[in-house]
């Protein structure tokens, strides 16, 4: 089991806001506004913290660029979407304890100088919302948040804004224009010093409305690590995890395992010990396969499970760790099944912006289905693998998703080609399982189960 000195984050569950202040709960906050916006960036950034919304950037770095930056209005993002099938790391955090997030976004609105910060969470996550608006109302009420806190020293408030059920929401420039009340559709990437689209266009203070304001987007889990490492210090929270892969990161185990389940480990644990001794390894027979960060990143096979959980290990060993989102496949699994399912979950993401988009994902999953009914054939194998490097040409879309799609199809049918060639030499799918289905609605904490619905 993951210990209870490994944790950070859900060391200690907080049902109220006394309970939170019990444990030193907002003396980060205080003692962050008694040193230097730069100092608190130095020490985000001595700390190492690397963002857990999937591309493990910098986070003292990102802060950093936006607190240069010159221009009079910031604006701070929580973003807290949640969109990658798999996962409900964010969603856990938020239940166990939500008042480190509203503090880690307190300490960073100081830090960069925003004038206001937003949540942005998905509609559809009903319970989330509720335990976040009332712990926000909370710490308003007890004077932590909003006006006049400190003596007025920090007058930033914090607004919760609902996005659509939409993959693209969690995309950092579609979550910006989805709360400026635009479509849920990713802007063409701007620099990664703005790093952060236009900015929101919102009413300012003066009424009048305003564009172009940098702002500072991070993921939910990211904000929740800033108060710990504000009280402890930076070597402390580098005591946890690897050298390049500080801390800890909340995992969403996931798929054929006998103990599925959220544990809170120190990066650099291996995705084995996670499989096998915490999740009490496969329910049927071996294991086949393992996605270790989701269905942006590759699969990874049964003789490549000693890999350290962390940034770094994931990328050598082909793949990534996303956003902690272990997915397991034990030899009943069908891979064909698997691929097919992830190329429709991006097929329906897809925002159709970008024609090699729209139609790669398209093509992809007309051809992955034809293979899977056992109407498929060498020349279907032939045309996907056409398509890949294609979907992954740098100009090819706007967003990172129709990069996601190629890297996981075409890691499947590398690492798996024997169910390819057995669906179509068979004519039908030799597996009678269906696939575990893996979008999250929520988390079971006595029976240890989630649950889940078709994407
Ligand atoms: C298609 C797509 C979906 C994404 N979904 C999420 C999401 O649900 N939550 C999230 O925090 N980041 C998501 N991201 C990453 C964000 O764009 C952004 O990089 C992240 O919020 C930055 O936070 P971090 O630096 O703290 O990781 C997504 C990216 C892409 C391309
Ligand atoms: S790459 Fe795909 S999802 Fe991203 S903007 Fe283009 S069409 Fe939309």
């Amino acid at each position: 089991m993951s210990k209870n000195e490994d944790k950070i984050l859900l060391k200690y569950e907080t049902k109220n806001i006394d309970d939170y202040l019990a444990v030193g709960g907002f003396n980060a906050l205080k003692r962050a506004i008694s040193m230097s916006p730069d100092a608190i960036i130095q020490e985000v950034k001595k700390s190492g913290l690397r963002g857990r919304g999937g591309a493990g950037f910098p986070t003292g770095a990102k802060w950093d660029s936006l607190y240069k930056y010159p221009s009079k209005k910031k604006y701070l993002c929580c973003n807290a979407a949640e969109g990658e099938p798999g996962t409900f790391k964010d969603r856990y955090i938020i239940k166990k304890n939500p008042y480190q997030v509203i503090e880690g976004m307190a300490i960073g609105a100081y830090a960069i100088g925003a004038a206001r910060s937003y949540m942005g969470i998905k509609v559809i996550f009903e319970e989330e919302i509720r335990r976040l608006a009332d712990a926000l109302k909370e710490c308003e009420d007890r004077g932590f948040i909003g006006k006049n806190v400190f003596g007025g020293a920090l007058d930033i408030p914090i607004d919760i804004k609902l996005g659509p059920d939409n993959y693209l929401f969690g995309e950092e420039t579609a979550f910006m224009r989805v709360l400026e009340g635009g479509p849920c559709m990713p802007r063409i990437k701007p620099s990664f010093i703005l790093g952060l689209g236009n900015g929101l266009k919102m009413e300012s203070e003066d009424n009048a409305y305003v564009d172009g304001i940098p702002t500072l987007v991070n993921n939910l889990e990211t904000y929740a690590n800033i108060p710990h490492i504000i009280n402890n210090g930076a070597e402390w929270f580098k005591s946890f995890g690897t050298e390049k892969s500080p801390g800890t990161m909340v995992f969403t185990l996931n798929g054929d395992v006998k103990r599925p389940g959220m544990y809170e480990l120190p990066l650099g644990t291996t995705l084995s010990w996670l499989i096998y001794e915490i999740g009490g390894g496969p329910v049927n027979g071996s294991v086949k396969g393992v996605l270790p960060g989701g269905p942006s990143n590759k699969i990874l096979a049964a003789n490549e499970l000693d890999v350290a959980l962390d940034y770094d290990s994931l990328k050598a060993a082909g793949s990534g760790l996303g956003s902690g989102c272990v997915i397991v496949y034990d030899e009943t699994a069908c891979m064909v099944k698997t691929a097919l399912t992830f190329s429709i979950f991006f097929m329906k993401g897809s925002c159709g912006q970008c024609t090699m988009c729209n139609s790669g994902t398209k093509r992809l999953t007309d051809l992955l289905t034809f293979i899977e009914h056992g109407r498929g054939d060498e020349k279907d194998i032939t045309e996907i693998w056409s398509w890949i490097p294609q979907m992954m040409k740098k100009e090819a879309g706007r967003c990172y998703l129709i990069t996601a799609e190629p890297i996981v199809v075409s890691s499947i049918m590398q690492k798996f080609p024997e169910d390819f060639i057995k669906h179509i030499e068979e004519g039908r799918c030799p597996y009678s399982r269906e696939l575990t289905s893996f979008k999250i609605l929520s988390f079971n904490e006595e029976t240890s189960e989630f649950s889940q619905a078709m994407i």
